[in-house]
Parts: C-alpha cells; sequence; structure tokens
C-alpha cells in the first residue's frame, strides 16, 4: 500500500481508503454486520489506514462497526466522519440559510454523538455532510470548527460536496479554513478536474474521491437484469432505463480499452492517476473485494494513452436526481 499527505495536517493516509457507507446497512442491503467486519479488518491488515463513515450511515451503525474495529486496530488508523444537515436535506438547496441546515450548537452536538458511537477520543477528519457555496462567509462552521479543534474532539475538518457540482468547494477551498473535500470523482463523471482538483493542490487542501465505481456501474457485475434488493438505495439510483445507459457505456468504454485489466481497478487506478488525490474511498463490503481494490495501490498511474482513452468515456448525467 501506498501512503499520500493528507492536505497540511500530518496524515499519512493509505491510497485506497475504506468507504463506509454501505456497511451502515439501512440503504445497502444484502450484507451482514460481521462479513462487513471481517472485509475492514482485512483491508487495515493489508495497510489500509483511512475510513471514510458519517453519524447518517444506518443512524450511527457504520460508525459504531468502524469504531469497534478501530479500536482494536494496533496501528494507527484514520477515521474521517460527517455532520448529516440538521433538516436532512441532501443535497444541500440553494437558499435555505446554514442557521437550518448547520447551526454552530448543532455542529457540535453532532460531533460529540460521532464520537460517542465510535468510541474514540478524536475524530481525524470532520466533515459537513452537505455543503452550499452560499454559506462561506458565515460564522456557524468557522467557529464551530475550530473550537471542536480547540477542544482535541477534531484534528481536521472538511465538507463533502454536492453531487456532480464540484465547483460548489471553490470557494471553501480558497479559505484555507479546511483540510480536506470529498467529492464524485470516476471516470463517468471527471469535473472535478477542470477546476476543484487543481485548486485543492495550489491550496494544499486534501481530496477524498467518493464514488469511484459509479455506485457499482463500474464494478463490472452490473447487467440490464440486476436486481438489488427491496429498499436498497440502488434499486432508485438505477431505476427505469439506467441499468441499460450503465451497459451500455461500459461496453463502449472496454471496447475502447481493450485492456484485460479488470474494471474496477482499472476505475479505482483512474483516481489515483490524479496527483491531487489523496486518497480514493470504495465502498467494500466483502474481503475479495477489499484484497482486489486494495491491490490497485501497488500499480502506480495508469499510462497516458489508457488516461487518454478515459476520458472521452465521460459521461454528463445525474442519476441522484
Ligand atoms: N454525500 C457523501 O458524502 C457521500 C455519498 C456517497 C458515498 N460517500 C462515501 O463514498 C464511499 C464510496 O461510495 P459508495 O460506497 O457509495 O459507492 P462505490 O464505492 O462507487 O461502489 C460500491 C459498490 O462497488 C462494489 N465493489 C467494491 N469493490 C468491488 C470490486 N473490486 N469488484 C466489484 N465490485 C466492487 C461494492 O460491493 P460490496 O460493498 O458488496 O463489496 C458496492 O456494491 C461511501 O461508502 C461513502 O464513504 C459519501
Amino acid at each position: 500500500m501506498n501512503y499520500r499527505k493528507l492536505g497540511k495536517t500530518n496524515f499519512k493516509v493509505s491510497e485506497i481508503g475504506y468507504g463506509a457507507w454501505g456497511i451502515g446497512g439501512k440503504q445497502w442491503l444484502g450484507g451482514s454486520d460481521d462479513e462487513s467486519v471481517t472485509a475492514l479488518r482485512r483491508a487495515i491488515e493489508l495497510g489500509l489506514n483511512f475510513i471514510d463513515t458519517a453519524l447518517a450511515y444506518g443512524d450511527g451503525h457504520s460508525e459504531k462497526l468502524v469504531g469497534r474495529v478501530v479500536r482494536e486496530s494496533r496501528g494507527k488508523i484514520f477515521v474521517a466522519t460527517k455532520v448529516p444537515p440538521k433538516d436532512r436535506v441532501w443535497p444541500a438547496k440553494a437558499g435555505v440559510g446554514i442557521e437550518q441546515v448547520f447551526p454552530y450548537d448543532y455542529i457540535i452536538t453532532s460531533a460529540e454523538e460521532s464520537l460517542r458511537n465510535l468510541q474514540l477520543d478524536t475524530i481525524d477528519l470532520l466533515q459537513l455532510h452537505v455543503w452550499n457555496s452560499e454559506w462561506v462567509d458565515r460564522d456557524e462552521w468557522k467557529r464551530a470548527f475550530a473550537d471542536l479543534k480547540q477542544a482535541g474532539k477534531v484534528h481536521s475538518v472538511g465538507v463533502s460536496l454536492t453531487e456532480h457540482d464540484p465547483d460548489s468547494g471553490l470557494s471553501i477551498v480558497e479559505t484555507d479554513l479546511i483540510d480536506a473535500v470529498q467529492v464524485i470523482y470516476n471516470i463517468f463523471d471527471q469535473l472535478p478536474e477542470r477546476q476543484l482538483l487543481p485548486l485543492c493542490a495550489k491550496h494544499n487542501v486534501g481530496v477524498l474521491a467518493r464514488v469511484p465505481l459509479d455506485e457499482g456501474g463500474l464494478s463490472g457485475h452490473l447487467t440490464e437484469d440486476t436486481q438489488f434488493p427491496a429498499g436498497d438505495f440502488r434499486e432508485w439510483y438505477f431505476r427505469g432505463d439506467r441499468k441499460k445507459q450503465v451497459v451500455e457505456h461500459v461496453d463502449a468504454l472496454l471496447r475502447d480499452l481493450g485492456s484485460d485489466s479488470e474494471l474496477p481497478k482499472l476505475a479505482l487506478a483512474f483516481c489515483l492517476s490524479h496527483p491531487a488525490v489523496t486518497t480514493v474511498i470504495p465502498g467494500m463490503r466483502t474481503v475479495k473485494h477489499a484484497e482486489s481494490n486494495i491491490a490497485v495501490s501497488s500499480q502506480g498511474a495508469l499510462p497516458e494513452d489508457i488516461l487518454e482513452i478515459m476520458k472521452r468515456h465521460a459521461w454528463d448525467r445525474n442519476f441522484y436526481n
């Protein structure tokens, strides 16, 4: 496993991190706690030291599982978690004030609730789970972040940006008051390359590349007939004729690449090939997926000709609408 420095912090985090949304259950069905914990332990055994969870993932369930595994680990494991919007609206809506979404007291009590779930003394990276650039000059988030750091409850801070709107993070990166942004970045959604990633590099702000496998669209397993358990988030995400659309895009990509390499490996390597990316955080609830994904870190950046082909397969669409 290779490690990269997270922005201005002194954290050296693994290039492959662990996306812990799926292990919260509730929105991702079909897994089990035992299987998830075994996969996470195996990932750590293989050198993974960065986990991204959130209070909202299974209403604290993901944090509890993460805390359990982190507390039993011998080496340092960096834990990132998130403050859910107080109005429980994802993504943040234009025109809705920060006082309704992230008032000062609410950010503090939410971080404290996460610490109780994790049963850890400190959160390594606390992120706001939605962000609206209209709030950049407001005091609430700045004071809450500063006070949590001062109290030793949080080491570093950041925001998780709206789906397919990476530019919503430009102005907060320019404040130099955050350590990291979390953004969708994958072969289909390459928008962050235009402005966000260069700006993060310039300001030395860490980048967590989320949804690298397009919620499974780039897993290599999705077919037109794939069925998700009733109530699973992916049933909604891939609704209507979307599976067909994804299959067509993936087929075209693989045809152009003419590569023997497995699609998920290529998809993760795509993210890590950008130097501004600190870590890529796939969801992986099985040992098989954890082992296969972690192996990508030793492969290094993809060759330019492969990246050039991938650039042509950027796909402008928003399945979260
Ligand atoms: N608003 C936000 O802040 C936000 C939103 C979404 C996601 N996130 C973060 O980003 C993380 C990653 O996104 P995600 O989990 O939604 O989606 P993802 O990483 O794009 O895709 C996860 C899916 O890919 C499968 N997979 C993983 N490795 C594989 C492999 N080697 N071969 C085949 N399939 C593989 C997983 O299967 P199994 O799980 O069954 O192994 C799972 O079904 C989340 O866990 C979360 O931490 C944040």
